[in-house]
C-alpha cells in the first residue's frame, strides 16, 4: 500500500513508518517539525536511500503538497506533550 503518516517525524510516527516500511509499504511521512525531529526519520533511513520512504515537509492545516492517492493514512500529527499542546491547541 501507499501510506501517509502525518506526524511521521514524531515519536510514535517515526516508529510506525519503520514498521510499515519493514512490511513492504511505500510511506510518505508528513511533518512540519513543530515538535518532531528530522533525526527520527534519518534514524530509519531518510537521506540514506531507504526504499519506499519519503518526507513531505508541510503544515497539515494547509493544502498538502503531495501528489497521487493513498491507500491508508495514519493521523499522528498532534503534539503529545501537555506543555506542547497547551501552547499549540489548534
Ligand atoms: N507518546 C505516547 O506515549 C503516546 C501514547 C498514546 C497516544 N499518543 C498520541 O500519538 C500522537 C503522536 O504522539 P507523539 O508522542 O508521537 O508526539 P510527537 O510530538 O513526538 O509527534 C507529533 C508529530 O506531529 C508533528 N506535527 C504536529 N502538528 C503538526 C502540523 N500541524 N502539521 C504537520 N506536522 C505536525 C510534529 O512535528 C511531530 O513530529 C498524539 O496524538 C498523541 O496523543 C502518544
Amino acid at each position: 500500500m501507499r501510506v501517509l503518516v502525518t506526524g511521521g517525524s514524531g515519536f510514535v510516527g517515526s516508529h510506525l513508518c519503520d514498521r510499515l516500511l519493514r512490511e513492504g509499504h511505500e510511506v510518505v511521512a508528513l511533518d512540519n517539525f513543530v515538535t518532531g525531529a528530522r533525526r527520527n526519520l534519518e534514524a530509519i533511513g531518510l537521506g540514506a536511500g531507504r526504499p519506499g520512504l519519503s518526507l513531505c515537509e508541510a503544515e497539515l492545516c494547509q493544502v498538502i503538497p503531495v501528489e497521487g492517492r493513498f491507500d491508508r493514512d495514519y493521523h499522528l500529527a498532534s503534539p503529545a506533550s501537555p506543555i506542547d499542546y497547551v501552547e499549540l491547541p489548534f
